[in-house]
């Protein structure tokens, strides 16, 4: 996993490709950078590249959730990035999982990368427990559901899912060690917790059991973000 400062991934949560180099020209010691759907719309394919130029992890957190074959050909396109992490929907079912994690590799393979670590989302955070049973109509406990989900993620051949800390613990005894836990929803005690109410502190986080953390506006709207950046990585250890 290697030190403190390479398990913080940093979510680039701008609009545009300008806003974006200059969050990379500001925190030249992040190595490890998220990229979500607003961006990737905006200006993903350059800011994959710009990414790569730079020598910098890709977090691609596109959240892909279909048919096997079409999920098989987004992975794929995916996969030629050389992008290191690359989420699906746990709930697009088993072969849509297998047919992902399948094609990521072919992708890669075709431009010579290492082929991405496909990870799980087991449910989104916006979805509690009223409105799982409610509006979806699943009768089961939310973390019930949420471990299915990665067991489900882990027996289709994926390596890991994105999860909040308050379940890294569960999932970690549940899937093992090899099985990698990403976890938002993350706040140093001085930062304001703004809508991560459950938060954990990085140090809590990783000792619960999560491999990568994701931290963003601890870092990037802090005054100096290289130094907020630095003050975590000292907090969880160096
Ligand atoms: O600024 P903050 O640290 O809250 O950013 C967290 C990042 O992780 C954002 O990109 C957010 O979309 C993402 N995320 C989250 N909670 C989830 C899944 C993803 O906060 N359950």
């Amino acid at each position: 996993m290697g030190s403190a400062s390479e398990q913080i991934i940093v979510p680039l949560d701008v609009p545009g490709e300008g806003e974006a180099i200059a969050l990379l020209d500001a925190l030249p010691q992040v190595t490890f950078w998220k990229v979500g759907l607003e961006l990737f719309v905006s200006s993903g394919p350059t800011l994959l590249k710009e990414l790569k130029s730079r020598n910098k992890r890709i977090f691609l957190d596109l959240k892909f959730h279909d048919i096997p074959n079409t999920m098989a050909g987004a992975c794929r396109a995916a996969g030629r990035y050389g992008v290191d992490l690359l989420t699906v929907h746990a709930a697009s079912g088993k072969a849509a999982l297998m047919a992902a994690q399948t094609a990521a590799a072919e992708g890669a393979q075709a431009s010579g990368c290492e082929p991405p670590r496909v990870i799980a989302v087991t449910l989104l955070t916006s979805i509690d427990e009223r409105s799982l049973s409610t509006d979806l109509k699943i009768p089961v406990a939310l973390t019930d559901y949420i471990q299915q989900m990665a067991l489900l993620a882990q027996e289709s051949g994926l390596r890991g899912a994105v999860c909040s800390p308050q379940e890294a613990s569960l999932l970690r005894r549940t899937c093992g060690d090899d099985f990698w836990l990403v976890c938002p929803g993350v706040r140093p005690t001085w930062a304001q917790k703004g809508d991560q109410q459950r938060a954990m502190t990085p140090a809590e986080a990783v000792q619960a059991g999560a491999h990568y953390l994701v931290i963003g506006r601890p870092i990037t709207q802090a005054a100096d973000p290289a130094a907020a950046f630095a003050q975590i990585c000292e907090e969880m250890g160096g």
